[in-house]
């Protein structure tokens, strides 16, 4: 069942596809037993589908911080997890012609952004939806780091961290990854968020425009709605939230983050890499 391709032709493949010279470097799909062909192994369908959070490359690394939407994660405010969020339509075991699954997920869960209409009423009357947001706000030079584990993210705590001007996006690793929360079932509101004063202490004196946290808020349980306030009023800060930090070291990185571009929607699901 392979189908060889010309030598030529392959090669003329590989340069539109702007694939590296260093080729042999790249480890090899299992899918593809040999990386500098595009034919399909015979064993391909022995082996388990690749899921990465790390890709390797003689050039550059990509680390994906997005977490995978699971069945078992947590969701908002509740001690059930997520649940079922997609499932076969028409299956072929039907007699249909393919597969074919549909979603249901709410906008606010796994790793997503939060659009200014969340928490302003008249944002999102006007239209302010998550296909509005900046991509070049999104996507961009970014600081990860991380903040002292015994408190939340306060006016002192962000002084303390010296966020240089100039630094517009910023990731901050929290006790909240240490805790694994986003791995639990159940959702846990002692999660480490920005408290109100710390919000504004970000606004007032940085330059900060995405501020990336690694659970389902970037407000602490206790100033919910007052931080996301004070970060959403300007409509010039963009909010990710539940990113998987685990993993990565701190420093800066090139953030790529692409939300859906749901029309009317406050929220989406948004997927997220590092470039080193
Ligand atoms: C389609 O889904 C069914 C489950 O209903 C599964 O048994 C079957 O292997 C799937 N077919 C393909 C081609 O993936
Ligand atoms: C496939 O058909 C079986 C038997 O009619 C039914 O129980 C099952 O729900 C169907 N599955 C899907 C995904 O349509
Ligand atoms: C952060 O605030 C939450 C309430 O919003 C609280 O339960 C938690 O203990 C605080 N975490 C730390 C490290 O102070």
């Amino acid at each position: 069942m392979t189908h060889p391709v010309a030598p030529s032709l392959l090669l003329l493949l590989l340069l539109l596809l702007q694939i590296p010279s260093s080729l042999s470097a790249v480890p090899a799909h299992p899918a593809y037993a040999d990386p500098a062909s595009c034919t399909v192994a015979s064993s391909s369908l022995d082996q388990d589908p690749l899921r990465e959070a790390e890709y390797g490359g003689a050039a550059r690394r990509i680390l994906d911080i997005t977490h995978a939407y699971r069945e078992d994660m947590p969701a908002w405010e509740s001690d059930e997890p997520l649940g079922r969020f997609v499932w076969l339509l028409k299956t072929m075991a039907n007699g249909s012609i393919a597969n074919f699954s549909e979603m249901k997920l709410p906008v606010h869960s796994g790793t997503h952004v939060d659009a200014p209409g969340h928490v302003f009423q008249h944002y999102f009357e006007a239209g302010f939806d998550v296909d509005t947001l900046d991509l070049h706000v999104l996507n961009g030079p970014a600081l990860l780091l991380d903040v002292p584990r015994d408190k939340n993210i306060t006016a002192e705590v962000m002084e303390s961290l010296h966020i240089p001007r100039g630094v517009h996006r910023v990731l901050f690793r929290t006790l909240n990854t240490d805790r694994q929360l986003m791995l639990k079932k159940e959702f846990d509101s002692s999660y480490v968020g920005f408290m109100k004063d710390g919000a504004q202490w970000l606004v007032d004196n940085t330059d900060i425009k995405l501020v990336g946290v690694d659970y389902l808020s970037v407000a602490a349980f206790d100033d919910l709605i007052p931080s996301h306030l004070v970060f959403l009023k300007s409509r010039e800060i963009i909010l990710v939230e539940g990113l998987n930090l685990e993993n990565v070291k701190p420093g800066i990185y090139s953030l790529h983050c692409l939300p859906l571009r749901l029309r009317g929607a406050e929220g989406s699901p948004i997927r997220c890499i590092l470039i080193k």
